[in-house]
């Protein structure tokens, strides 16, 4: 048995978990419009996570009292004149074997209803000047009367459980915390105080759906804020209601505050498994089943946390989204068909932005209906020749071979992965690594004839005779046109990580994009000096604000300083002449090794030569125009979806 520990059934309370592993709540793409009924491509993309695996998986944040707010989210509503859609919800999930449970939430403060104010601990004045009331007597009733009624709703429709969402700075996270709970009554002051109403609604809860339905509670170990909600309180709380809940899910953060936002999702800039010594903690302490999180994306290391014993389950957000199958191709022994997820934080910016859940790395990702129909039909086999072993390539490569086309793949250079072969040298950069070996893997075994160190020229390309050339040959690092820029100490980033060079003490960096702002953190935490020169504005603007804010957070922590508007003049031999772009004096920046990062340039010319050398011939990737990984998967997947 791979993972034995991972795929270990257990019981809880009436029910038994095929294997540890918990999908998480996601928000996102979950009803048609206002009426709170759940879409067929909702459905669909939760009965696709089940049916990849996982023992249990949670319907994200749902409102209990939409009255007092919606939430961004367009949330379901647990209503009783839309049973008749809601039960499709937990079938959709239990058809495919797994426990099918509901997240249950209260935004509180934070809420934005329609007619009236929100409410919270206490009355403030939000920045955005909406004022937020203090839940009176009446009001805590109500809120304890909704929770109770939504999971008996969730119940009756046939879900086996529900998540109470005590985490993350919500209503009851507010409630629990001593950093936004000021209140001088009975819910308010001491933790037992903090603790009344959460534990009101865990026994309203519990008395709704009797003993055999599943109550989890989410809470945040840790907010990670001075003044917040620290590891031991919040396992004193869950010890205060382990009678009356199944399981503990172990999350960290407050999304309210941006420094510590980014870490609810934990980035490629932390550890994976970043919040697993909180859920370690509880399981000391505490005899109750123990959910762990928080940047968990391989089997392996799930594997790891569960033999240690620092927890009965394992929690995953963002590695399901990457790929549902995870658990069944863990469970299979093929972890290496697993789609990592790299934690680039594109599903939680377009949850917020476009209100869909979307993944750079899984193109199938909310679409898994429409797509199971439109290419339900396999397509007559051609011969393809894809030209260029980046991400774009080798996810056309793979993926045409998999419908069942002959695939030969060239690759001009010695081995695969295109400009992302950097990543091999790179600690910031391990999940894109795994996310490169992964691809790689595929076209090994989809059975692609790859051709290494070939430069193929029209005339080449023609004697293939295939049918379809995918033409995914990338792009090149702008060289800015710097007198110096041809000094020896002088690299790309890519350059600079590929040939294994070690930098100075001081190191100067041209461009403040996010390769630029990158190399800077590794560079630092390698004990450089950096310092980051940007002619714009600002840092790292082609980055998501979350990986923005991330960088922010972490950049803070090491010697890194950020110079923007700053024009380099000239490279000399240990320093940069820099002017500020505004005018002002000229200056030298001391340095040993300075490295560049003004983007890339698309390689288009080739398309533009052969664009009638075969019936379908298609740009994917960078070669169209350099963009992120997420676009040269989705191209290269499409492209090769519809020859
Ligand atoms: C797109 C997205 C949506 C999320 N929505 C919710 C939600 O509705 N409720 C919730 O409690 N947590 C939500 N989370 C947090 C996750 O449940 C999880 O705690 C977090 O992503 C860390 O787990 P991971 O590292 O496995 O992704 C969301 C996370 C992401 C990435």
């Amino acid at each position: 048995m791979h993972y034995p520990n991972l795929f270990r059934p257990l019981s809880v309370g009436a029910h038994v978990f095929r294997n540890r592993i918990i999908s998480l709540p996601n928000k996102g793409k979950p009803v048609l419009g206002e009426t709170g009924i759940p879409s067929d491509l909702f459905i669909s993309y939760l009965a696709e996570k089940s049916r990849g695996g996982a023992a249990q998986v949670t319907v994200g944040d749902t409102v209990v009292d939409p009255e007092y707010g919606r939430g961004r989210w367009a949330p379901l509503t647990l209503s009783t004149e839309n049973y008749g859609f809601l039960n499709e919800l937990p079938f959709a999930i239990k058809q495919n074997g797994a426990i099918a449970s509901i997240e249950l939430n209260h935004s509180g403060s934070h809420a934005n209803p329609p007619h009236r104010s929100p409410v919270g601990p206490v009355s403030y004045v939000r920045p955005d000047g909406v004022r937020v009331e203090a839940a009176d007597i009446d009001m805590i009733n109500r809120i304890v009367d909704k929770f109770a009624q939504a999971a008996l709703t969730a119940k009756n429709v046939g879900f086996d459980g529900v998540v109470i969402h005590g985490a993350h700075g919500w209503l009851l996270g507010e409630f629990l915390s001593p950093l936004t709970n000021r209140r001088t009554d009975q819910f308010g002051g001491s933790l037992e105080n903090r603790a009344r109403l959460p534990m009101l609604i865990v026994d309203a809860v519990r008395k709704a759906v009797g003993p055999d339905f599943l109550i989890e509670y989410r809470v945040s170990g840790s907010e990670l804020v001075a003044g917040g909600l620290a590891i031991e309180e919040s396992t004193a709380f869950i010890r205060m209601i382990r009678d009356k809940i199944n399981l503990v899910n172990v999350s960290a953060g407050l999304d309210h505050i941006p420094e510590v936002q980014i870490h609810v999702q934990p980035t490629h800039f932390l550890p994976h498994g970043y919040h697993v010594k909180w859920a370690e903690h509880m399981k000391k302490e505490l005899d109750i089943p123990v959910i762990a999180l928080g940047g968990i994306t391989t089997p392996e290391l799930a594997e790891r946390i569960l033999a240690d014993g620092k927890a009965d389950f394992i929690g995953m957000s963002r590695p399901l989204l990457a790929d549902p199958q995870l658990p069944n191709k863990a469970r299979e022994g093929r972890p290496e068909d697993i789609t990592p997820c790299v934690r680039c934080m594109n599903c939680l910016a377009d949850a917020s932005l476009k209100k869909v859940v979307s993944c750079s790395v899984n193109p199938r990702l909310g679409r898994e209906l429409r797509l199971n129909g439109e290419y339900a039909k396999k397509p007559k086999a051609k011969k393809v020749l894809v030209i260029g072993g980046g991400f774009a390539g080798m996810k056309a490569a793979s993926t045409a071979a998999e419908r069942g086309h002959s695939v030969i793949l060239a690759e001009m250079t010695n081995r695969l992965g295109g400009i992302l072969k950097f990543s091999d040298h790179d600690e910031l950069k391990k999940d894109i690594r795994l996310l490169k070996n992964h691809l790689i893997a595929q076209v090994e075994k989809t059975g692609v004839r790859v051709e290494l160190n070939k430069f193929l020229t029209k005339r080449d390309i023609a004697a293939y005779e295939a049918d379809a050339i995918l033409v995914a040959v990338g792009s090149t690092p702008k060289v800015p046109p710097i007198p110096g820029i041809d000094l020896p100490n002088v690299w790309h980033v890519t350059e600079f990580y590929e040939k294994k060079l070690s930098p100075g003490k001081r190191v100067a960096i041209i461009g403040g994009g996010l390769a630029g702002c990158e190399t800077a953190v590794e560079l630092a935490r390698r004990g450089c000096s950096v310092v980051v020169l940007e002619s714009l504005k600002g840092f790292a603007r082609d980055a998501n604000p979350l990986i923005a804010n991330a960088l922010r957070q972490t950049a803070s922590q090491l010697d890194i300083s950020f110079l923007d508007e700053m024009i380099c003049e000239q490279i000399l031999e240990n320093s940069i002449l820099v002017r500020p772009a505004a005018g002002g004096k000229q200056f030298f920046i001391e340095t040993e090794t300075i490295l560049y990062a003004v983007g890339m340039e698309a390689r288009s010319q080739l398309y533009g030569e052969i664009y009638d050398a075969a019936d379908i011939v298609a740009p994917v990737g960078d070669c169209v125009r350099p963009r992120r990984i997420g676009e040269a998967i989705f191209e290269g997947y499409f492209a090769a979806m519809n020859l």
